[in-house]
């Protein structure tokens, strides 16, 4: 009996050729359909990954009996109503964030998914990246965090800062920092101040840089930087820093690599890895050797080239 799971791929553009990458490595998964509004597009992927059809028309995708789960990797306007009709048809999900523009559209979808019974995750990767697990297993409880996301100046004309298609880069992918950062405070945010707007882009629909200042209700308090004037070198796209109580940790290099600093070695932190607490130098140098040796032994696991997946139509990088 084949038991792998059925993924159908809405939407093939960028981002679902990153999935398709890693899923076609997993024998426990088959790639059997993919739909886009542009036919030519399903049909690379079906010429690329294999599996059954190639179709412009989605809903024969989610209506179809021989498919588990679904990745939703369209345009942010387009996420509800296909992420509702998944949940209808009784399909898992994996919707790509942000999970869709507005906070009622996902009320609107978490309601369909509670009440079809099926899975859903949205693709917030960052709290899922090794270096950021093993950071936040180090440090412990954050009392203060900065997370930032700094792109290139994006294309005025990209998807993503189309208002009603993308809603902005704030929106569509400062959402990665907001996950990231309750994530490592373990908390949910109480309080959220906030200054941004049209600082890059002509367009003043959108935001499209911003700085919030955020506090959980544990008592962390951080702040969140999006914005795309261009990168600094040094920090990369995605850079973090963590502060605990004896312990802090700077993720960079689009959190392949960390620096960790701490003032002693409380009881335990130092024993589950390679070096101990002690090991680690603050604010200076390369990252300690326990780094370095962590990243190769995790990008072992991690399919694909570092760094190389840069998304053309918004700018962003996965
Ligand atoms: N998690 C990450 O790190 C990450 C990185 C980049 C993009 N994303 C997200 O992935 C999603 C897709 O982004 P992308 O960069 O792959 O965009 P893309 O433009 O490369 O691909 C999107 C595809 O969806 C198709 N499409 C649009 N509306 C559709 C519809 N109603 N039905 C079927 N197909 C439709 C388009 O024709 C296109 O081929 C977005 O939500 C984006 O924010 C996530």
């Amino acid at each position: 009996m084949n038991s792998a799971l059925r993924i159908g791929v809405i939407g093939c553009g960028l981002r679902a050729a990153v999935y398709c990458d890693g899923v076609d490595r997993v024998p426990a998964v088959q790639l059997r359909a993919y739909a886009d509004v542009n036919q030519a597009s399903a049909d690379r992927f079906l010429a690329k990954y294999g599996g059954g059809y190639a179709t412009n028309d989605p809903e024969r995708v989610l209506a179809d009996p021989d498919i588990d789960a679904v990745f939703i990797c369209t345009w942010h306007d387009t996420h509800t109503a296909l992420a509702v009709s998944a949940a209808a048809h009784g399909k898992h999900i994996l919707i790509e964030k942000p999970m869709a523009l507005t906070i009622g559209e996902c009320w609107t979808i978490e309601e369909a998914v509670r009440r079809a019974g099926v899975t859903l995750t949205v693709g917030h990767k960052m709290r899922f990246m090794p270096m950021v697990r093993r950071a936040k297993q180090i440090v412990g409880q954050p009392l203060m965090m900065l997370a930032q996301m700094m792109n290139d100046r994006i294309p005025d004309d990209a998807w993503s800062l189309q208002p009603g298609v993308g809603g902005g880069s704030v929106l569509g992918a400062g959402c990665h920092l907001a996950d990231l950062l309750c994530y490592m405070a373990g908390s949910d945010p109480v309080e959220v101040y906030g200054v941004g707007g049209a600082i890059t882009h002509p367009n003043p629909e959108i935001v499209d840089c911003a700085i919030a200042t955020v506090k959980f209700a544990n008592g962390a308090i951080a702040s969140l930087i999006q914005g795309d004037p261009g990168r600094n070198p040094y920090a990369s796209t995605f850079f973090c820093e963590v502060f605990g109580k004896d312990k802090g940790v700077c993720l960079r290099d689009r959190f392949h690599q960390a620096t960790l600093g701490g003032r002693s070695d409380p009881a335990g932190a130092g024993g589950s890895h390679a070096g101990g607490a002690r090991g680690y130098r603050g604010g200076r140098g390369a990252p300690p050797p326990f780094c370095r040796q962590r990243l190769a032994r995790e990008a072992g696991r991690v399919p694909g080239p570092r760094g190389t997946h840069r998304n053309d139509h918004d700018g962003q990088t996965d």
